[in-house]
């Protein structure tokens, strides 16, 4: 008899936490490696929002909350939906989990059967699909180009839906290309959503406040209030708070879908850390102007990495609207050889053999379900950023 279990069986690791330890085991070993592979702020944790934290620890905020977060919390997010996104919901409509992933894992374990399709647009956050698969639904991929930077047509959502699908997962700013929908965009696919009365719509806002260029954010209960009763609206403090290690995430959709994540996390996890959802809650209370500042050193970096990227020889770069990632194509290097002689077959080819050559760590396209192509964070030093780019140009110009 296995040891593991058929679900467990279905699942891989993250594809991108792999390559981040390969980098870090690298670097321990002493070469000189850059990573671009991580996706996390380079920046710190804004100092009130770790003094709320210790205030937290001192007034002995210590113990079990309520399991799908504390009541001071949830007020909370529901002031942050009705200020940033003109939605509202009630407490009972918001639940609070261990980082963004844990209520997405929560929202699909909780209504995923065996046969549902899940429609997932291509580039897609890796988690996606293995998580669908562990539940045992069937992941579908909904294909993109680069010649639509990355965005989903209506007619493409159209043909991927079936009398099976059940969820739509949507991610705008997107992890990985960085597209963002405009409100026009977006309503062109809630009006597909509109005809289809059987699918939900798991929205994944995680990247929302990195924006730029006067980009504004919409997500589609917003764009369309007739989808509010079928769309769970997920959120985190990881991104935009600088927040990745506390572990604090979020979501507000209708009650009783609400109600039986909030089944599952009492039987899992519990509450979420009672000292992060106090820094939660001063993160989303308190200032926000640290993120404009923040988001003025993204966008630099996006444009530096662009223009940098663009150069180099057989690869592609669109300039994404949002999140701090780019997704260049590297269609023009494969079938390319190496100075050593290896043939570049692949994205996860040249993924391996740059990092081989010149020390810098991405991540292959084809993890996140589209090549040939790859991701690179730029949530990193403006002077890492540009020796890596540095380091590509001359890796692409090698090829033969
Ligand atoms: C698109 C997207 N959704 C969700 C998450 C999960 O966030 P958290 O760290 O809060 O679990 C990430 C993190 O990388 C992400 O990129």
């Amino acid at each position: 008899m296995s040891l593991l279990s058929s679900a467990l069986k279905r699942i891989n690791p993250s594809a991108t936490i792999a390559i981040s330890n390969k980098a870090r085991e690298l670097k321990a070993s002493g070469r000189d490696i850059i990573a671009l592979s991580a996706g996390e702020p380079d920046f710190d944790t804004p100092e009130n929002i770790k003094e709320a934290a210790i205030a937290a620890i001192r007034r002995g905020e210590t113990k079990y909350t309520a399991v799908d977060g504390m009541p001071e919390l949830k007020a909370a997010i529901c002031r942050k939906f009705k200020r940033e996104n003109g939605l509202d919901y009630k407490p009972s409509q918001v639940t609070v989990g261990t980082g963004g992933k844990q209520v997405l894992f929560n929202a699909l374990v909780a209504t995923v059967d065996a046969g549902d399709e899940v429609l997932i647009p291509t580039p897609f956050w890796v988690s996606y699909p293995d998580i669908v698969q562990f539940c045992g639904g069937t992941p579908v991929s909904v294909p993109t180009t680069i010649e639509d930077n990355f965005k989903l047509r209506p007619e493409t959502l159209e043909a991927a839906i079936t009398p099976k699908t059940k969820w739509l997962i949507f991610n705008s700013p997107s992890n990985p290309s960085g597209a963002a929908y405009s409100f026009d965009e977006l309503k062109a696919l809630t009006d597909v959503l509109l005809r289809h009365p059987q699918v939900w719509i798991l929205t994944d806002d995680m990247y929302e406040h990195l924006v730029y260029d006067d980009f504004k954010f919409v997500t589609p209960a917003q764009v369309e209030p007739k989808l509010y009763d079928r769309t769970l609206t997920m959120n985190g403090v990881s991104k935009a708070y600088c927040m990745t290690g506390w572990r604090i995430g979020y979501a507000a959709g209708p009650e009783a879908l609400i109600k039986a994540m909030g089944t599952l996390q009492s039987q899992s996890t519990s509450n979420p850390s009672s000292i992060a959802q106090w820094a939660a809650l001063e993160a989303l209370d308190g200032p926000q102007d640290f993120i404009a500042e923040n988001n003025k050193s993204f966008k630099e970096r996006r444009d530096l990495v662009v223009s940098m990227l663009n150069q180099a020889k057989g690869l592609q770069c669109p300039k994404p609207e949002g999140a701090f990632y780019v997704f260049p194509s590297c269609a023009g290097t494969i079938g390319k050889k190496t100075e050593t002689g290896q043939v570049i077959a692949t994205d996860e080819d040249f993924a391996g053999a740059l990092l081989e050559a010149e020390g810098v760590a991405v991540v292959h396209g084809s993890a996140f379900g589209l090549g040939p192509a790859f991701r690179i964070s730029y949530a990193t030093s403006t002077k890492d950023l540009e020796e890596a780019c540095r380091r590509i140009q001359r890796f692409c110009g090698s090829l033969t």
